[in-house]
C-alpha cells in the first residue's frame, strides 16, 4: 500500500534468492552445502579478544570514536602495501559489500549497462540493480570470461562497467586465466569502460601454481577498481574490506561514504589494524588454506564417489566453492525441497545468471560442514537427485 513511497532504485532492487534460503541453512539437522559464509573454526577469535580488550582500554580515543571516512591510516597503508599502490589510491570499506554499493551509487544511472559473468556473485548483482542498472550477461567458461562474448556484449550494449571475480569466482570456483585477464583489459580499453575486479577468494588457493595476480597489477590506465576484504580470511563480523584504484574515483567514493556511514566501525578497523601490525596475517592465511584445502579434497572425492558420469563440477582449486552442472534436463530448483527432506541443503545455480539460464546448475560450499557430514551430505543430495 505504501509503495507509492517507493523509489524507482527501490522498485528496481531484488532481494536476495539465497537469503531466502536461511531457514534450512540454519537447521543443524541439515547438512549444509548452501551457505557462503567461512567457517567460524577459521576466526582467530582468542587473539581479537585480546587485541579488543587492549583498544577499548588504550585507545578509546580512536577505538570507540568516529574516525577518518578513508579508514584507519596504517591500515589504509598495510592494504595499500598488499595491493602495490599508493595509500591514497585506498578507501577501507564496511565489507566489500559496501564497496559494490558505493561504486553502483558513484558510477551508475538508472539505464546504464553492467556486464557480469554467467554466473555471478548475487550481492553484486544486488547492488547494481538498486541503481537501476540493466545487466549483460558474458559467458565464461573453465578458463574464465569468455573473451568473444565480452566483445559482443561491448559493442552492442555499450557497458559502463564490467564487474568480474576472477579468482575462485563466487559461485563457480573458476580461476580466470591470467591471458584472459589480459584480453579482458584489452577490450575495456578498447570499448572504454570500467572494471570492477572482486577479489574476496584470492588468499584462499589449495593447490601449487595456482597464478592469481590480479588484473590490476598491469591497469596502466586507471580502469581498475579492485575490491579485497578481510572476510574470508580473519571474519566477515569485523566489517572491512577495501577498494584500491584511481585516486580520481576513491576522492569521489569517500564523498558518497560520507553520506552513508561517515566512516566504517573503528572498533573493527582497530583490531584488524593491530592484528595486520603485530605481522599475524601471513600464518593465519596459512592456517585458514590448510582448514579448507582438507574439506575441499573430502567433497570433491565424495562427487566422484556420487555424481561420475551424472554430472561435471569445478575443482575448486580456491575459495569455498564447487559448482555442479547437471544434465540439461534438470532444474535443480525444484530438487530443493526433496533435498532438505532428504537432509542435504544446496543453493540452486539459476539466480546466479542474469539470462535466466542455468536451471540445471547448483553452487556447493565445502566451508561449513565436518567431513563425515561432508561425505553423508554428497551421498544424499546424489538420492535426491536419483529421483
Ligand atoms: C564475490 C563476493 N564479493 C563480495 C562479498 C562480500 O564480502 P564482504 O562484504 O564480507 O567483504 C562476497 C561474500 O560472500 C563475495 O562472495
Amino acid at each position: 500500500m505504501l509503495e507509492r513511497f517507493l523509489s524507482r532504485d527501490a522498485q528496481s532492487s531484488r532481494p536476495s534468492a539465497i537469503r531466502a534460503l536461511a531457514k534450512w541453512i540454519n537447521d543443524p539437522n541439515v547438512i549444509s552445502f548452501a551457505g557462503g559464509s567461512p567457517n567460524p573454526e577459521t576466526f582467530p577469535a582468542e587473539q581479537f579478544a585480546e587485541i579488543a580488550a587492549r583498544v577499548l582500554r588504550e585507545r578509546r580515543q580512536i577505538s570507540l570514536q568516529y574516525g577518518p571516512t578513508r579508514g584507519l591510516p596504517r591500515l589504509c597503508e598495510f592494504v595499500a602495501a598488499r595491493c602495490k599502490v599508493s595509500p591514497e589510491q585506498v578507501i577501507l570499506t564496511t565489507g566489500s559489500q559496501q564497496a559494490l554499493d558505493l561504486i553502483a551509487h558513484t558510477l551508475i544511472d538508472a539505464g546504464d549497462v553492467v556486464a557480469v559473468e554467467l554466473p555471478t556473485y548475487i550481492g553484486g548483482t544486488s547492488s547494481f540493480y538498486a541503481r537501476s542498472a540493466r545487466l549483460a550477461g558474458v559467458k565464461q567458461d573453465d578458463e574464465g570470461i569468455v573473451p568473444e562474448s565480452l566483445a559482443e556484449v561491448a559493442r552492442a550494449k555499450k557497458p559502463k562497467l564490467l564487474y568480474v571475480i576472477p579468482n575462485f569466482q563466487n559461485p563457480s570456483g573458476r580461476l580466470m586465466s591470467q591471458r584472459r585477464r589480459d584480453r579482458v583489459l584489452e577490450i575495456a580499453r578498447e570499448h572504454d569502460f570500467l572494471i570492477i575486479e572482486d577479489d574476496p577468494y584470492g588468499e584462499l588457493v589449495y593447490v601449487s601454481g595456482a597464478d592469481t595476480r590480479s588484473i590490476q597489477s598491469r591497469d596502466r590506465d586507471g580502469r581498475v577498481l579492485y575490491l579485497g576484504t578481510f572476510s574470508k580470511v580473519l571474519a566477515p563480523g569485523v566489517r572491512c574490506g577495501w577498494i584500491a584504484g584511481p585516486k580520481e574515483l576513491i576522492d569521489r567514493f569517500e564523498i558518497a561514504k560520507q553520506a552513508a556511514d561517515l566512516c566504517s566501525g573503528m572498533l573493527d578497523q582497530s583490531i584488524i589494524d593491530e592484528y595486520c601490525a603485530a605481522g599475524e596475517l601471513p600464518a593465519q592465511i596459512e592456517r585458514v588454506r590448510a582448514f579448507y584445502r582438507q574439506k575441499r579434497a573430502v567433497m570433491i572425492d565424495a562427487l566422484d564417489k556420487n555424481f561420475a558420469r551424472r554430472a561435471e563440477w569445478t575443482s575448486a582449486d580456491g575459495g569455498l566453492f564447487t559448482f555442479v552442472t547437471l544434465h540439461d534436463d534438470i532444474d535443480t530448483a525444484s530438487r530443493v525441497e526433496q533435498s532438505v527432506k532428504n537432509g542435504v541443503a544446496f543453493v540452486p545455480g539459476a539466480p546466479f545468471f542474469v539470462d535466466g539460464s542455468g536451471r540445471n546448475t547448483m553452487r556447493l560450499t565445502f566451508a561449513k560442514e565436518a567431513d563425515e557430514r561432508i561425505r553423508d551430505g554428497v551421498a544424499r543430495l546424489a538420492m535426491s537427485f536419483r529421483a
